[in-house]
């Protein structure tokens, strides 16, 4: 039985840092375990010029303790309007490492989303020929898809499509929730990528709805049945390098979330890893742990491994109720249970 594992360090290919007082209280759990991270671009306003990134960027690294090694990437938020030159003169002065589609209110913060993939298809052709990634919220919104098949269906009206259109371009089918996505980015070609959240891989839909509502579980794209996790589980773990960790750690103040319309966003940040650890351990994958944390998004990006090595054991890892910081209240994933592995303070 493997008792501690050594592995690079490793980084968080998704993650909502929000702003403010959020920010302080929240970054701090994200730079504790990961070298690097894709910030989410979903602030309001949304971020989508290269000095607000740059802004952005700042903030980020002033809420960090002074002694933290940390990058942020950040990522420009794609709407109708967006301007192809804008987006590729941004990325060739390394401010945006990606761009984000999130379509038209599909999720917190979207209002601004892309309402027709058609309408920034100069935009994509674009990034096509400089090489910089697409990350994709891959839900539909239409008042007529069942919320639970928003994916599959996002797939065959808008994915399956881009990809046959733009066959070069970069995308990454963000916190992958179906077997339906699971398959299709099996199916595609070393350009297309997945990211998998720690939730979807512990949780499926009845986490939210079996004896009572829970809005803690409550994310988008939302959980799905059964089938589905194991599905996810058996990509995670497979040692397929299309498949990395992204954690959609989405904070929401506590009454937000406990509220007649709570948000959708899990705070998985504080404990992310020792999650993944969990899920990699009762799968007998230990071993692929740290190509899905730490190689294959580098690889996809194509940027370097980190050099610095991070270590876990088997030890318990107490999970609070709720954290406290800046006067925010936050209930973190896994709360009030009890995590198998511990990351060792270097
Ligand atoms: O659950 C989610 N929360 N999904 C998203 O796509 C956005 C995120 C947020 O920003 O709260
Ligand atoms: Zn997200």
């Amino acid at each position: 039985m493997i008792d501690t594992l050594t592995i690079r360090r490793p980084d968080d290919w998704h993650v909502h840092l929000r702003d403010g007082t959020m920010l302080e209280a929240v970054a701090p759990y994200t730079a504790r375990q990961f070298a690097r991270a894709i910030i989410m671009p979903n602030l309001s306003p949304p971020v989508t010029s290269a000095a607000a990134a740059a802004a952005y960027r700042k903030r980020i690294m002033a809420a960090l303790p002074t002694d933290s090694n940390f990058t942020p990437l950040m990522t420009y938020y794609l709407t109708d309007d967006a301007d192809a030159d804008d987006i590729a003169k941004g990325h060739a002065d390394g401010i945006f490492t990606a761009a984000k589609l999130y379509p038209a209110n599909a999720t917190t913060n979207s209002a601004h989303g892309v309402t027709d993939v058609a309408k920034i298809m100069p935009v994509l052709e674009r990034m096509q020929e400089i090489g910089m990634p697409l990350l994709v919220h891959g839900e539909v919104t239409d008042g007529d898809i069942d919320i639970f098949d928003r994916e599959a269906v996002f797939i065959d009206r808008v994915l399956d499509g881009l990809v046959r259109a733009l066959p070069d371009l970069k995308i990454v089918f963000e916190h992958i929730t179906t077997d339906q996505a699971v398959q299709f980015v099996a199916s595609t070609g070393p350009n297309i990528g997945a990211t998998i959240t720690p939730h979807h891989l512990h949780i499926n839909r009845n986490a939210m709805l079996v004896g009572g509502i829970r809005p803690h579980a409550y994310c988008l794209p939302v959980a799905k049945r059964e089938q589905h996790r194991l599905a996810l589980r058996k990509a995670a773990t497979s040692g397929s390098p299309k498949y990395f960790l992204g954690t959609d750690s989405a904070p929401h103040e506590i009454h937000a979330k406990e509220s007649a319309c709570g948000c959708a966003g899990i705070f998985n940040a504080p404990y992310a890893l020792e999650s993944y650890a969990a899920v990699f351990d009762e799968e007998g994958a230990l071993d692929r742990l740290e190509g899905f944390a730490s190689l294959y998004g580098p690889d996809f990006y194509g940027l370097p491994y980190n050099d610095e090595r991070i270590t876990l054991a088997r030890s318990v890892s107490p999970v609070p109720e709720h954290l406290d910081g800046s006067g925010t209240k936050l209930v973190p994933f896994h709360a009030g249970s009890r995590l198998q592995w511990s990351i060792v303070p270097s």
